[in-house]
């Protein structure tokens, strides 16, 4: 076995600790910045060798225990080993380098406002399943590491995982989306339906207590759980919404982006989902909402009733063809893939002078303000928020002004 030593100087933005071999780039998961290691080669390309750690010879300062038996076989977290406040300067670190890299832009000191909760934080998960249980995917695998526990879970998606180690029917799913609801957990088994599914759907909601779905579709009269947002009436989640994954954080960045809205300005948001910010937005100003989920449109329809919201329903490319363009501000929360080409140019005619935009993927943030700054805008702010601790994702909201 071919093995060499290496120091890893940094994070990388997809999770691994980089070091540098025979002006070679090496890519190393579960290392931190500071190990001293020997690696071994797993894959090699031109510019870069992926390779696993084989012996620690000196660990970094920044190590932590992970606190977690499933750490390094579940593909879960990545940085389960590293320090908070670390994790945290290496999410900063990692925007910064790619705004600098793909827009031009340098910002040094970002600053990555921490989770006011890193333990039980997640009210969604997409699990995998196998004989053993249900679990996240390994990582490079599709296969499932089945968990007893996940200290990142919130207790009642614990309660689902503990159910489904006893019960090998769950092999027959190839995934179970569950989402903790106020009161209820809500399970959605996504999988060839048969009998035996389900069998397996009625003795969950039995078991339980769940709301079981199967395909998308509901298994018995309640077809919904009940989510609290910051604003307005509790959301009535079903699947084929979205619902942002740590509320705890969610809060905070709610009301940063109220507090970066003009009042009684005219404002539109694209991509609003069930309205996390447009309930809060509709006490203070005028709003167009636009989405393009049906499910989440008709939800945020129903939450904005009687508020001075507008919503429109569709993808939001085609919902601008036509739309005035007489808006002081523009928020914007896209997908991962970021914004269309379309929506940008119509950003770019429109009259607003102000743009908020709320980013859960630093690489396509960098590649839109790049496109942003060419007819303008310049980036006047930037923040993050760790909406998933102990992973390498990080949310950000800025300000660009023209
Ligand atoms: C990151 S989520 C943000 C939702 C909301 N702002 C929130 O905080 O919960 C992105 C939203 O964009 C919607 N979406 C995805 N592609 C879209 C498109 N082309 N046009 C309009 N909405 C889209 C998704 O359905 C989802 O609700």
């Amino acid at each position: 076995m071919e093995t060499f030593e290496l120091t890893i100087d940094e994070l990388a933005y997809e999770g691994f600790g980089v070091g540098r071999h025979q002006n070679m780039v090496v890519f190393v998961p579960y290392s931190a910045p500071g190990d001293r290691i020997e690696v071994t080669p797993v894959k090699r390309k031109k510019r870069f060798i992926e390779a696993r750690i084989v012996k620690i010879i000196e660990p970094s300062r920044l190590r932590t225990s992970p606190e977690c038996p499933y750490f390094g076989d579940c593909g879960g977290c990545q940085w389960r080993h590293v320090r908070y406040d670390a994790q945290l300067k290496a999410k900063a670190s990692q925007v910064s380098s790619l705004l600098e890299r793909f827009a031009g832009v340098v910002v040094p000191d970002i600053e990555v406002q921490a989770s006011p909760v890193t333990s039980n934080y997640r009210i969604r998960a997409r699990f995998h399943a196998s004989l053993q249980g249900l679990g996240f995917q390994r990582l490079n695998s599709h296969e499932a590491v089945p968990l007893s526990f996940c200290p990142s879970c919130s207790e009642r998606l614990n309660e689902l995982l503990r159910y489904a180690r006893g019960i090998p029917e769950f092999s027959r799913v190839s995934q179970v989306q569950a989402v903790d609801g106020d009161i209820q957990l809500l399970v959605n088994l996504s999988a060839r339906p048969s009998t035996a599914l389900f069998e397996l759907a009625r003795r969950i909601k039995k078991d339980l207590g769940a709301v079981v779905f199967v395909n998308n579709r509901p298994t018995s009269p309640k077809r919904y759980v009940s989510i609290k947002l910051p604003f307005g009436p509790p959301v009535r989640y079903s699947p084929g919404m979205f619902i942002q994954t740590n509320p705890h954080i969610n809060q905070l960045i709610v009301l940063y982006v109220l507090s970066l809205i003009p009042r009684s300005s005219r404002i539109l948001e694209l991509y609003a989902g069930v309205g996390n910010f447009t309930c809060g937005l509709a006490e203070v100003t005028r709003i167009t909402a636009v989405e393009g989920s049906r499910a989440s449109c008709g939800e945020l329809k129903r939450r904005c009733k009687g508020r001075s919201a507008e919503v429109v329903c569709g993808p939001a490319r085609r919902a601008l063809e036509g739309m005035d363009r007489k808006f002081d501000a523009i928020l914007v929360d896209p997908p991962r893939k970021g914004l269309e080409e379309e929506v940008v140019s119509w950003i770019n005619q429109s009259d607003a002078d102000t743009l908020c935009y709320v980013s859960c993927n630093p690489a396509t943030l960098a590649r839109d303000i790049k496109r942003l700054a060419e007819a303008g805008w310049s980036l006047e702010s930037i923040k993050g928020f760790d909406m998933f601790p102990y992973t390498y994702h990080v949310e950000t909201v800025s300000v660009l002004k023209r």
